[in-house]
């Protein structure tokens, strides 16, 4: 029987949706935190492929969701391309920047980047022998515009302000960026495939903060580029795409991507996207993750109007963002409860 997350991307209408969550695997659950100790830091972490495939695998065995997201991050591209990246703890990440021309030049070849990620790799490939049959693999990447964000600053920023300023200051620089993160972001995306992820997603976390043509420009077409080179080498395998805040940029961002899937941040309802989007194929989300903090009989009642609200169509259950530090486990099987007795 196929899996259920895959009928839901192959636009299957089902009684109850496929349940998984974006950072699953983190620091609300207590053993995460003992194997993060184990590798000493995050970084490696993600470069430990045991440890790697065994946090994946740990919120598996608490909660019994119906997919698995690679352990890994976004930032492991710019690394391989030869950026420095560190963590610094309680702010989050710091990489060497790139602002100019020369120092796009300084990078790496985007078919270059295995000698740095084929630990991840070896990571995807012990998960797909390791899960339970019904469980499916997802691999994963940034979006060339959230992770250029990142490129630009050296640092997660709120406005994303030094990358705007490269874009609109020197867009020729600005696009050779985008592209070879682009180009980078295929060849990583391939090797997870030929190494056993049976779904990619997308991560474009910063989409909201592009408007108009800088939208199409450095959101939808590098995804669509990705998409159509994906699907070409491997065809059948299917892309959830996650422009976060894209608010009436959602509408029509599937079609024009060829997404098979978009995740939903918290800032659409349900309702709308069942009546905009579900159309177009499946949607992914959308329970606000602040409901895993703080539980109680709201939790129960957002999950399942939100499962009713898509049962139209077909539909992926998941958080609008990442689950946070202060979550608490118990909540995350409230939830779970809720969406399939709904
Ligand atoms: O979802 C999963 O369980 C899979 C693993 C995963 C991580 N990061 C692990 C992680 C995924 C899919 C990501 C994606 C990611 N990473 C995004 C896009 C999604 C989003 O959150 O919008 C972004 C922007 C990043 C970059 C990043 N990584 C930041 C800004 C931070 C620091 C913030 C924080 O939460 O501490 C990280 C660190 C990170 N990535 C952690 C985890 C589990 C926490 C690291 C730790 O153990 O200290």
């Amino acid at each position: 029987m196929t899996k259920l997350l895959l009928r839901a991307l192959g636009g299957e209408t089902l009684p109850t949706p496929p349940i998984w969550m974006m950072r699953q695997a983190g620091r609300y659950l207590p053993e995460y935190r003992a194997t993060r100790a184990q590798a000493g830091d995050f970084l490696s972490l993600c470069y430990n492929p045991e440890l790697a495939a065994e946090v994946t695998l740990q919120p598996l065995r608490r909660f019994g969701f119906d997919a698995a997201i690679l352990f890994a991050d976004i930032l492991l591209i710019p690394q391989a391309l030869g950026a420095d990246l560190w963590f610094v703890t309680g702010e989050g990440p710091r990489l060497s920047t790139v602002t100019s021309a020369a120092d796009l030049a300084q990078l790496r070849p985007a078919d270059q980047i295995d000698a740095t990620l084929s630990p991840i790799y070896e990571t995807v490939r012990i998960l797909s022998g390791e899960l339970p049959r019904e469980t499916t693999l997802i691999g994963f990447a940034g979006a060339p515009w959230t992770v250029a964000t990142y490129m630009v600053a050296g640092r997660g920023t709120k406005d994303q302000g030094p990358a705007h300023l490269l874009k609109d200051q020197d867009r020729a620089t600005f696009a050779a960026l985008i592209d070879l993160i682009t180009e980078a972001t295929i060849h990583y995306l391939s090797r997870q495939i030929e190494a056993g992820a049976e779904v990619v997603k997308l991560f474009d976390s910063w989409a909201g903060s592009l408007k108009g043509r800088d939208f199409d420009d450095f959101s939808l077409a590098p995804i669509a580029r990705i998409i159509a080179a994906l699907k070409a080498r491997h065809p059948g395998v299917p892309v959830i795409a996650f422009p976060r805040e894209a608010g009436p940029r959602y509408v029509g961002f599937a079609k024009a991507t060829g997404a098979d899937c978009l995740a939903l941040d918290n800032s659409v309802s349900a309702e709308w996207a069942a009546a905009e989007l579900q159309a177009d194929g499946c949607v992914q989300g959308n329970l606000d993750p602040r409901h895993m903090v703080t539980g109680g009989p709201e939790l129960v009642a957002e999950a399942q109007r939100i499962t009713r609200s898509l049962r139209g169509g077909p539909h992926v259950f998941n958080l609008g963002h990442g689950i946070t530090p202060d979550a608490d486990p118990d909540n995350v099987a409230r939830m779970i409860d809720a969406v399939r007795s709904a």
